[in-house]
């Protein structure tokens, strides 16, 4: 039997499958999130620990054996460890605001050609060397005490089994990976001020770095000879459990948020302003991806905010313009991060007349959704990456209406799954890996992952689309200025 594990930002999700990948049993357990006015976001990593213990003896309760276990890990987060292995404060987390200052520092006065250069990234508020250089200026008595810099799920990993180690994906967010040479960047520790020394050994997100420690397998109910595998980031984890792991394949989710996450055999820096995360994947080659920040989180606000209704269907029911809509949706509700990223954009209706219906403008949002989405596709492929499908997975999938539409705007074919168990599927995928069930990552996906609904994209839809999308695309530039007033 094999253990994936999530940590993620609300709970632990925990799995347990077998040989075959079906799901035998899972478990979550929630913790506490530390969220500030003054957009501070912490946890506490000992919370962590305490309930993935607690969820592992519940889930191993009666089942056999477990020959491995593996981790999926919310990605950025900052954690100390002192000379003692204790932790010196709060993990500061992905979704933390702090370090603007941080960044500015970074990006303008190290500069972002040094940033891509070293890193192959530019600096995010969420990423973990911001949050280093606020620890350093904002609590040098704590900067002072650091023996250990680690990711959330590398301190699970840790815990079970005494090994200080992190794999290259979940690196990547670091800003302090040559994601090139999958090697810590010298330049990058210089910059922040920090030593090879106090960061854990690199390994594959498929590696196993050592073994459940007698200590750790009383606390659990693990037996002490499990293999513990690294795991990787939930973004790029996430891609292994819909089996986006090979060159062509993309995954799209329809969260809150919407992200485009491409599986690339080469490597390569985005130098554009729209920044594309170039990051390593959890398979031992790269991933790119870009980030829309109101996805099915348009689609909600408008159906539940301003229909006030809850049944989407029915919305969708009456709607007969797909590539022929006149009205256009800008779903920058949230401000925008791919390609823009501009805090100050802002959500837009153009193009309304008096005929327009209700059901004009539901259409609008979902394709201003997925016109989005082409503006992230767009760039990948400006950066070498050939992308022929997507997997779709969250909330908005739930449309089918939305996965043709998908399928028409990026003229890709759209696969649906049997089971979306996500991130945690795909840490109990790299257990297997790790504990030599499968020969590497790609032929687990295809072992164990089931596709059971294809969308192909509809010809005249997708060429209408095409001629719609440069007027999308002036759309954010036509009115970036009047964005920008308003939301100052
Ligand atoms: C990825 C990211 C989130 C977090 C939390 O860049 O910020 O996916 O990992 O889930």
């Amino acid at each position: 039997m094999y253990i994936g594990v999530d940590i993620g930002t609300s709970a632990v999700k925990m799995i347990a499958v077998d040989e075959k990948g079906t799901v035998l049993r899972t478990v979550s357990r929630d913790y506490p999130l530390y969220m500030f006015d003054n957009g501070f976001s912490e946890q506490a990593p000992e919370d962590w620990w305490s309930q993935t213990a607690d969820g592992l003896r519940e889930l191993t309760k009666g089942l056999p054996e477990v020959s491995s276990v593996s981790f999926s890990g919310q990605m950025h987060g900052l954690v100390l460890l002192d000379e003692n292995d204790n932790v010196i404060r709060r993990a500061i987390l992905w979704n933390d605001q702090r370090t603007q200052k941080q960044c500015d520092y970074l990006n303008n006065t190290i500069g972002r050609e040094v940033l891509l250069e070293n890193a192959a990234n530019i600096a995010l508020t969420g990423f973990t060397a911001p949050k280093i250089l606020w620890v350093k200026e904002n609590e040098p008595e704590i900067f002072a005490k650091v023996k250990k810099i680690m990711l959330p799920k590398d301190y699970i990993a840790y815990k079970l089994s005494g090994v200080f180690a992190t794999d290259v994906s979940d690196a990547s967010g670091m800003l302090l990976l040559d994601v090139k040479k999958q090697d810590w960047s010298d330049k990058m520790l210089e910059i922040t001020g920090v030593s090879r020394g106090q960061l854990p050994k690199l390994f594959q997100s498929y590696e196993a770095v050592g073994n459940v420690t007698a200590e750790a397998a009383k606390e659990t109910g693990l037996s002490a000879n499990a293999k513990v595998v690294i795991g990787g980031g939930d973004q790029a984890v996430g891609a292994v459990g819909s089996g986006i792991v090979s060159e062509g394949m993309c995954s799209v989710s329809l969260g809150t948020s919407g992200v485009l996450f491409v599986a690339a055999d080469n490597f390569a820096v985005d130098t554009s302003p729209a920044a594309i995360h170039a990051f390593a994947h959890s398979t031992g080659r790269f991933h790119f991806m870009g980030v829309t920040l109101a996805a099915a989180g348009s689609n909600k606000w408008w159906v539940e905010e301003i229909l006030s209704t809850t049944d989407y269907p029915a919305e969708q029911k009456n709607i007969n313009k797909v590539g022929t809509n006149p009205v256009y949706f800008l779903p920058y509700l949230s401000g925008e991060r791919t390609p823009h990223n501009d805090s100050m954009a802002r959500g837009a209706f153009v193009g309304m007349n008096m005929t327009t219906t209700r059901a004009d403008m539901t259409l609008a949002v979902l394709e201003g959704v997925a016109y989005s989405l082409r503006d992230i596709l767009t760039r990948v492929r400006g950066l070498g990456a050939k992308v022929t499908t997507a997997r779709i997975i969250g909330g908005g999938a739930k449309s089918p209406l939305w996965c043709q539409i998908i399928a028409d705007i990026l003229q890709l074919r759209v696969e649906k799954m049997q089971s979306e168990e996500g991130p945690a599927f795909g840490a109990a995928i790299l257990a297997m890996v790790g504990a030599g069930a499968f020969k590497n990552v790609e032929e687990a996906c295809k072992a164990l992952i089931k596709v059971t609904e294809t969308f192909e994209p509809n010809k005249e839809n997708a060429a209408n689309y095409d001629k719609r999308y440069p007027i999308y695309v002036n759309l954010y530039s036509a009115l970036k200025e009047s964005f920008h007033s308003i939301a100052k």
